[in-house]
């Protein structure tokens, strides 16, 4: 069978070619190019997911201008590509509509409306994109649009993983420094359900979005440095790289835990002092999370975060956009009218 013929028939009427677009180097926005480019073949445990709706993410930006914490330089060429990208089409959240699925899959065909996360493979800024099953896919909730479906996976793949590292517990006293990024919405949301009492950082301006997604006290970053309080939490979440374990110790309850979603390699090296401890490192992405994900968002416990939804033409308006380290929630492209 030649490379690019799939076994399902429903496949027959997958184009040869789709449009991606593509980060020929690293650099600005003026990297990013439109370009023609064969359409991806499923292998046998993997789905072909027509695009409806992608993210693009800090994860994204990050990866465009190498912009990485402090320490992750070499390392992030080493996963990347030394000179480039080594996987020029960038986009790690999907939701579609699965085009075609490998010999070996079940629990998905054709036509079934999708979201998923393929994490450092990207991929997903183009008409088509490949998800392995190793990866994170599942079915979209009805009552999901595609573009609020797609909003989640990034932020509350990373929010979830983290929140179960440090085991966080009702009761618990929990800090989320950055609760207005796409990370910080889901953690004070997936925290609050969890019987924790959260405190967000965030800047007065998005205050009130974070009380409405369930912080109970908010510290209003550009005139209270929380670091100079004595307030003390058992969890603080830095998801934007704006502290320090070091600086975070004395706010730290007995046994805290210090999560460094976006730190430096130093704060993943981080010992622990006496109880308290630092957890950092890249995020999971387990489909039994994204499917948990799912299920709390068509119930209405989770509620999607989208900042603004660009086409797909304008993925570089975008790109610009999340760079600004602003944004509120997720930054959503869409390739035209939902399905
Ligand atoms: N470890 C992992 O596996 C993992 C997974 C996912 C993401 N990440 C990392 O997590 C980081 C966050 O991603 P994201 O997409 O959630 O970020 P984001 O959405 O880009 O964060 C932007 C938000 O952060 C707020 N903010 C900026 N500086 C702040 C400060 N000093 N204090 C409090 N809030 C501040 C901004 O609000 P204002 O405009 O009001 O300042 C804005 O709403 C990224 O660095 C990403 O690479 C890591």
């Amino acid at each position: 069978m030649p490379a690019n013929t799939l076994a399902n028939p429903a496949a027959v009427h997958t184009p040869t070619t789709m449009q991606a677009w593509v980060c020929r180097d690293y650099g600005g926005t003026e990297v990013l190019e439109l370009q023609t480019r064969p359409c991806p073949a499923p292998g046998p445990r993997d789905v072909l997911v027509r695009v409806v709706a992608a993210s693009v993410s800090s994860a994204d930006v990050r990866i465009r201008t190498q912009n990485l914490p402090r320490g992750f330089g070499l390392l992030g060429r080493l996963a990347f590509g030394l000179l480039r990208p080594r996987q020029p089409i960038l986009g790690s959240d999907v939701a579609g509509v699965v085009q075609a699925v490998g010999r070996d899959v079940q629990g998905f065909q054709p036509g079934d409306a999708v979201v998923g996360a393929t994490g450092a493979a990207t991929g997903c800024h183009a008409g088509f994109c490949v998800v392995p099953l190793a990866k994170s896919l599942v079915h979209k909730p009805a009552r999901l649009s595609f573009a609020e479906a797609v909003s989640l996976p990034f932020g509350g793949l990373a929010a979830l993983h983290f929140l179960n590292q440090a085991q966080v517990q009702a009761g618990e006293t929990m800090l989320v420094i950055g609760a207005s990024g796409a990370v910080g919405t889901a953690m004070v949301q997936l925290a609050r359900q969890r019987g924790a009492w959260v405190t967000a950082v965030c800047s007065g301006g998005n205050a009130a979005l974070v009380r409405s997604l369930g912080a109970h006290a908010v510290i209003d970053y550009t005139e209270n440095d929380f670091t100079q309080t004595d307030q003390r939490w058992d969890v603080i979440a830095d998801t934007v790289g704006a502290s320090s374990f070091t600086a975070c110790l004395p706010r730290l309850n007995e046994h805290g835990r210090y999560l460094s979603v976006a730190g430096s390699l130093m704060e993943l090296l981080a010992r622990p002092r006496g109880t308290r401890r630092s957890i950092g490192g890249p995020a999971a992405e387990r489909t039994e999370d994204l499917q948990t994900l799912m299920n709390l968002a068509a119930s209405g416990a989770l509620q999607p975060v989208i900042d603004c939804t660009y086409p797909f033409a304008d993925l570089p308006a975008a790109h610009a956009y999340v760079e600004t380290g602003r944004k509120r929630g997720t930054v959503v492209v869409t390739w035209a009218d939902e399905p």
